[in-house]
C-alpha cells in the first residue's frame, strides 16, 4: 500500500502525528469495513490491529485482507500481542464475532492515545477520574472534549470482559459517524501527504544490516557487546534501596538473565528476563531487546515482535527497537512492514549521528 500502515502513522511517523479528524475517519472506515464483512457473512476478522489497517493511494484507510484469510480455528489468531487478546480467546482459544469488537476497541485506544496501552490498564484509567489523560498529547487543541469522551466511552464498551456486553458494529458505526467534522476534506490533505511516495536512502548500522539479513547470530553478538549502554536517560545507579532484599532479588534475576543470554541459553534467558520485567520499577528497553532476540531464537516471532514494540515504547526513537521489529516482522512474513521499519531505524540512526556530531 502506498501510504503505509496505521501502526506506522501512529507509533513512528516521520513528519507529523496523525491528526484527530483522520483518526476519527480511521475509526469510521474500519467500522464500515467490518460491517461490510458481516454483510458478506465473514464475521471473523482475525487479529485486527494497527498493522492490518492500511492507507491506500488516496490516503483512505482500509483493512488488509490478511485478517480474512486465516482459519477461524487457527490457534495463532491472536498471538501477535497478548496484552491485546480478547479475554474469551485466552479462556477458550476460540474467536467469536464479539472478539472482533474487542479488537476494534484496542484500535480505538491506539487512535486515542497514540500508544500501545494494554486494555486492562486503559480501563483502569477510564474508570478513574480523568479519562482524558489517555489522550495523545500531540492532539491537544484538535478536538472538543465531548467527542474525545464519546470515543473513550466507545472504546471502553468494546473492551468489556463479557462478550455479550460489547456493542455491535452497527451501533459503533452510528456512534462514530457524527464525530466526523470534515468529511469533505480528502484524506491526503488531512494527513499532509503528497501522492508520490518519498524514497528514503538507506544507511543501516551494523545492527540494522544484521537484522536485514536475518542474521540472528550477529544480532546476538551486537546486543551482547552494546549491553545497557544505549539506554539513554535510564538511571542505572542504584540508591540505598540496593540493600533491600527485593532489589537484591532483582539484581540476581538480571544477572541470571544476562548470563543465560551470553551463553545462548535462550529459554532460560526468557524465563529470567520475564521475571525481571515483572519486578522492575521501570521497564528496560535493553531487556526487551534481548528478550526479542531470545524469542526469535526459540521460534516465537509473534512474542518477539511484541517485545521489540515494547522496547520502542521505552525509548521511542531507538534504532535498535526498529531494527528488531523489522527482523520479527520479516520472520512473520510481513516484508513490506519490515522494510518500513528498517527505513525508520536508519532515519533515526542518521538523526542520532547528526545530533552527536552537532
Ligand atoms: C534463571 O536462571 C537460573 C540460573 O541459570 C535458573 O536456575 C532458573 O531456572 C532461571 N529461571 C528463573 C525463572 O529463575
Amino acid at each position: 500500500m502506498p501510504h503505509d500502515t496505521l501502526s506506522k502513522h501512529l507509533f513512528h511517523y516521520d513528519k507529523q502525528p496523525l491528526p484527530w479528524e483522520m483518526r476519527v475517519r480511521v475509526a469510521y472506515y474500519i467500522a464500515l469495513a467490518l460491517d461490510h464483512c458481516n454483510a458478506e457473512n465473514r464475521k471473523i476478522y482475525h487479529d485486527l490491529n494497527a498493522y492490518r489497517v492500511l492507507f491506500d493511494e488516496e490516503g483512505d484507510p482500509s483493512l488488509s485482507t490478511f485478517g480474512l484469510m486465516k482459519n477461524s480455528r487457527d490457534g495463532k489468531s491472536y498471538s501477535t500481542n497478548l496484552a491485546y487478546t480478547p479475554p474469551e480467546f485466552m479462556r477458550t482459544g476460540r474467536v467469536i464475532p464479539e472478539s472482533v469488537i474487542y479488537s476494534y476497541g484496542t484500535i480505538l485506544l491506539d487512535l486515542l492515545s497514540g500508544k500501545h496501552i494494554p486494555p486492562s490498564h486503559a480501563l483502569d484509567i477510564i474508570r478513574g477520574k480523568s479519562a482524558l489523560v489517555l489522550m495523545d498529547s500531540s492532539l491537544e487543541g484538535q478536538y472538543v472534549n465531548e467527542d474525545a469522551a464519546t470515543m473513550i466511552e466507545l472504546a471502553s464498551k468494546c473492551l468489556q470482559y463479557e462478550a455479550r456486553d460489547r456493542p455491535d458494529i452497527k451501533f459503533l458505526l452510528a456512534a462514530v459517524d457524527p464525530l466526523q467534522k470534515q468529511k469533505e476534506v480528502t484524506s491526503l490533505n488531512l494527513m499532509g501527504l503528497a501522492k508520490a511516495a518519498v524514497v528514503v536512502p538507506i544507511m543501516l548500522s551494523p545492527l540494522g544490516k544484521a537484522c536485514e539479513r536475518l542474521d540472528l547470530t550477529a544480532v546476538h553478538d551486537i546486543l551482547l557487546k552494546t549491553g545497557y549502554r544505549d539506554e539513554e536517560g535510564a538511571d542505572n545507579e542504584l540508591s540505598f534501596q540496593e540493600w533491600t532484599q527485593q532489589v537484591q532479588d532483582m539484581l540476581n534475576t538480571k544477572k541470571f538473565g544476562d548470563i543465560a543470554f551470553r551463553d545462548k541459553d535462550f529459554k532460560n534467558a526468557v524465563e529470567n528476563y520475564s521475571k525481571l520485567v515483572a519486578m522492575m520499577p521501570a521497564p528496560s528497553a535493553t531487556v526487551f531487546a534481548r528478550r526479542t532476540l531470545c524469542y526469535l531464537m526459540i521460534g516465537q516471532p509473534e512474542l518477539a515482535l511484541r517485545d521489540a514494540m515494547q522496547a520502542q515504547v521505552c525509548i521511542p526513537e531507538w534504532p535498535t527497537a526498529f531494527y528488531l521489529q523489522a527482523l520479527a516482522l520479516s520472520k512473520l512474513g510481513m516484508e513490506a512492514d519490515a522494510q518500513d521499519m528498517l527505513n525508520d531505524g536508519a532515519a533515526f540512526e542518521a538523526k542520532r549521528q547528526s545530533s552527536w556530531r552537532g
